[in-house]
């Protein structure tokens, strides 16, 4: 069995973080989430990845590399635009062979790994095995319709009136039928061509397609809320781990991970958290499910539930909770008279301030 992973687009329709140019590489709990994808293909004895990369393949080669980091053997396929997810099957074709593959959207997050479900799918050998999620809003994702006994019956991406609320997750497991699907899909309304097209194709030719209802699931849809709960599950999982400099007017609890060069002076940090390296926390409390990134300073501020991504600095501003910083901030308190906000915000950010 292979795996397809894709980490191509164009790098547009980037929220919340707007400068970070491989939606991929987006940190949960300082890791990209692409890696979580790679460590559990790795952990369902998968060893052969296809990497999907396009606009962004530079940053993502020099992410992965050879993927040894992650006992995978990784080959780049080069995607000249993003033309749909089925296209990217298509140019896969030789790659992929025939064998059975999982295909793995490298923006999502399933918590708890895919073993279990390659282990079924090895099992049942189905020609396709898809996962389904409940979700809130299934408007910007595929969705389902299931059948009285919850065999699929129709599948439609990004519906105006969704016939449910199960979502089709961005991890699909296919044997070597998928290919003359791929080859019979004409591009949607939004010039892609679609998987959940393809699999619509193989369930209208009668093929075996099976479904599997998942919880724990996460991509970024722009919702800050969904981002840094995500954040939570992964640091609640934290083992300790005090790597870096913490002085002795400083204190650490509970699971604390302190990478190795960061400082922690005259703080106390309270778990699950993470500092990355080269981080400096001074005068500072940080709260549970932080996530600090690299090369930050965080000064005479407090910070709970929140991300920051790196080169960061908050200086001196109280408290923050609940939110989302992005890489090469500065939070700076303002001069108290007069009593103004002055922001410098980049696009599609949301700020609450006291009025
Ligand atoms: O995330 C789950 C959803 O993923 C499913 O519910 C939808 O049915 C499915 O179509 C897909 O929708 P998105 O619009 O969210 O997919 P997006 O364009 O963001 O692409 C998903 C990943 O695949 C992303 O990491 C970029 C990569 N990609 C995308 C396209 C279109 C490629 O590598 N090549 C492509 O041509």
């Amino acid at each position: 069995m292979k795996a397809l992973v894709l980490s191509g687009g164009a790098g547009t329709r980037l929220r919340p973080i707007t400068h970070t140019s491989a939606k991929q590489l987006l940190p949960v709990a300082n890791k990209p989430v692409l890696f979580y994808g790679l460590e559990s293909i790795a952990a369902a004895g998968i060893t052969e990845v296809g990497m999907i990369v396009g606009d962004t393949a530079a940053e993502i080669e020099a992410a992965v590399g050879d993927g040894s980091a992650f006992g995978l053997k990784v080959t780049y396929l080069p995607q000249e635009r993003p033309l749909g997810l089925a296209h990217a099957v298509l140019i896969a074709r030789d790659f992929l062979g025939d064998d059975d593959f999982v295909m793995y959207l490298g923006d999502n997050f399933v918590v708890g790994g895919i073993s279990a479900l390659v282990e079924e799918f090895r099992t049942r050998r189905p020609d396709a095995q898809i996962l389904l999620t409940h979700v809130s809003d299934p408007r910007s994702f595929g969705v389902a319709e299931l059948d009285a006994s919850g065999r699929v019956v129709g599948l439609e991406e990004k519906p105006r009136h969704p016939k449910s609320d199960l979502a089709l997750v961005g991890v699909y497991l296919f044997g070597p039928a998928v290919h003359e699907a791929v080859r019979a899909v004409q591009p949607s309304w939004r010039g892609e061509l679609e998987i959940t097209d393809a699999i619509q194709h193989l369930i209208d030719t009668r093929a075996d397609v099976r479904c599997t209802l998942v919880e724990g699931y996460w991509k970024d849809t722009g919702d800050v809320g969904d981002m840094l709960e995500v954040n939570r599950t992964v640091l609640e999982s934290l083992e300790r781990r005090i790597d870096g400099e913490v002085d002795e007017r400083s204190e650490t609890v509970g699971r604390v991970v302190i990478e190795e060069g960061a400082r922690i002076l005259n703080s106390r940090i309270v778990g699950p958290a993470v500092i990355g390296s080269g981080t400096v926390v001074r005068d500072s409390y940080v709260g549970p499910f932080t996530s600090v990134a690299e090369n930050c300073r965080i000064t005479g501020s407090e910070l709970e539930f929140s991300i920051v991504l790196r080169d960061s600095s908050i200086d001196g501003v109280g408290r923050i909770e609940s939110s989302l910083i992005g890489r090469h901030v500065e939070v700076t308190p303002t001069a108290r008279v007069p009593s103004a906000h002055r922001l410098v915000l980049g696009d599609h950010s949301k700020v609450q301030i006291r009025p």
